[in-house]
């Protein structure tokens, strides 16, 4: 269906007059746009029809944006190639619109309608102001009244809302389509990389059950450095200090953490210390890491096209990068067949690669990639497996959300062989929640040395990195 039917098929939302009819015209609209709507769904959309009703300018918003399509008609959403004109055209047209506004309207009130408007229109509608927001890091809309953002680590429901369904689809119709992707009920999820590098995931109907949703990840304009990370106490600076050693001593190291917990931010952090001089590789699903060196080859992996055809994985890239003489390989992210790959590159003289894994703890993401090499389908018997883990894989640096909204290094685990048929694996530092919380609720712990030395020291050495034995024990101590 077409952008232009959607709109046509709005139901009667312009005709109404009373706030009731307007309402009641916002939830046919959105249950007209859904197919097999769950009962479930009516009910909550009266209550979120009730609460939208306090936003103040929520029904100038409708009015002058209805009254907008009407004038400016088809051109409104379909000259989106050509944004300028469509801004020109809206800005002209709007003063003459909100004027027709029978609710008296003060100057403050008719800037911010304006601006709301034009967001709406020419931008992404209620997530606009979000979206330039700095201190943002997460959108999330589950629903087109059901908004939450993530602020410094916290998830807030946020004040605002798309006007309906049909808006919320427009929206992500927008996104989609400039990245050229579309997402509607023959393909109705969508991941997809927008051009300042953020990182979007949308589902619709019929796959998504209660309308539209749409997950959007900020990516900050200046990347975050390791003083910043050590800054919101991510690391201490002794940390960061062991870690920079480890990769410039060409130690393997993988970031393991669950969703959303900052492994790639990390990852891209401990990669500005991989030398200048070296020759690095990035791999990436979509590409998010941003490193300063000049001689870095980037890689992103393709999703197949609508055909089914023209896939490139990571697997594929990650082969492909051993045949351009890579001293170095950066993988975003393992998470199928392409580990195999990726152990084998770090056993065959591609050492000090960097790698994140999705996982609850280190040992965990031993049984992660075990499971993932199987997807290659090789057949290996689990004994190889484990062992290529064991010889491939030096560090492992584990993240956490805190409940306090932090994130935070929570352990630093070596890898040190195997003992029969198990991986073998020393923590080095582990986080101390026993230290309580302080009075704004923050954990005071910090990531503690266990008082084992690192069998890794040697490698380092024969790297020439040396670090002071000694240094462990005051590893985690902030001064
Ligand atoms: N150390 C940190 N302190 C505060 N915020 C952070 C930190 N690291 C990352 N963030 C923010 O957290 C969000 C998630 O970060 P990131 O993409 O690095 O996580 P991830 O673990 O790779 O997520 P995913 O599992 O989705 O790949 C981003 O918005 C990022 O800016
Ligand atoms: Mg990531």
């Amino acid at each position: 269906m077409s952008l232009q039917d959607r709109l046509g098929q709005r139901p009667a939302a312009a005709a109404g007059n009373g706030l009731q009819d307007r309402l009641a015209a916002a939830g046919d609209a959105a249950l007209a746009s859904v197919s097999a709507i769950p009962v479930t769904s009516v009910v909550s959309n009266a209550r979120r029809n009730t609460r939208r009703a306090y936003d103040p300018l929520a029904n100038v918003r409708r009015r002058a944006h209805e009254a907008l399509l009407e004038l400016l008609g088809p051109q409104l959403y379909d000259t989106v190639d050509d944004d300028d004109e469509l801004a020109r055209r809206v800005r002209e047209a709007l003063p003459e619109v909100l004027s027709k506004e029978e609710t008296t309207l003060t100057a403050g009130d008719r800037t911010l309608a304006f601006r709301q408007i034009i967001d709406e229109i020419l931008g992404h509608g209620p997530i606009e102001p979000m979206l330039r927001d700095p201190d943002v890091t997460e959108i999330m809309v589950n629903a087109w009244d059901r908004i939450y953002v993530e602020r410094f680590g916290h998830i807030h429901e946020a004040d605002a809302a798309f006007i309906d369904e049909n808006h919320l689809r427009r929206v992500i119709d927008k996104i989609v389509s400039r990245v050229g992707r579309r997402v509607d009920e023959s393909s109705p999820m969508v991941d997809a990389r927008l051009p300042d590098g953020s990182r979007i995931n949308a589902v619709v109907p019929p796959i998504a059950l209660d309308g539209a949703a749409l997950t959007i990840r900020k990516f900050s304009i200046e990347p975050y450095t390791v003083d910043d990370l050590v800054r919101f106490g991510t690391l201490s600076p002794v940390v960061a200090d062991l870690l920079r050693a480890c990769v410039e001593g060409r130690l393997d190291v993988l970031v393991t953490g669950g969703t959303g917990t900052g492994k790639t931010t990390l990852l891209n952090v401990i990669s500005t210390f991989l030398p200048a001089e070296e020759r690095i590789i990035t791999i990436e699903d979509s590409a998010e890491l941003r490193l300063a060196q000049d001689h870095v080859l980037r890689m992103e992996a393709r999703p197949p096209n609508i055909e089914g055809r023209g896939e490139v994985t990571i697997r594929d890239l990650v082969r492909n990068a051993l045949r351009m003489r890579p001293d170095r390989i950066v993988v975003g992210e393992v998470r199928d067949g392409a580990a195999l790959d990726m152990l084998q590159a770090m056993n065959t003289g591609h050492d000090g690669s960097l790698t994140t894994v999705h996982a609850n703890s280190p040992r965990d993401s031993i049984a992660r990639l075990e499971t993932m090499v199987l997807m290659a389908g090789m057949d290996l018997p689990i004994r190889a497996i484990r062992e290529q883990i064991a010889s491939a894989v030096d560090l492992i640096v584990h993240l956490s959300r805190l409940g306090d909204g932090t994130r935070r290094v929570t352990q630093i685990s070596e890898i040190t062989g195997m003992e029969g048929d198990i991986v073998t694996m020393q923590d080095l530092f582990t986080f101390d929640y026993r230290a309580g919380l302080d009075q704004y609720g923050r954990h005071q712990g910090e990531l503690l040395s266990t008082g084992l030395r690192p069998r890794f020291l040697d490698t380092l050495a024969d790297h020439g990195v040396v670090i002071a034995a000694e240094q462990f024990g005051r590893i985690g101590r902030s001064s």
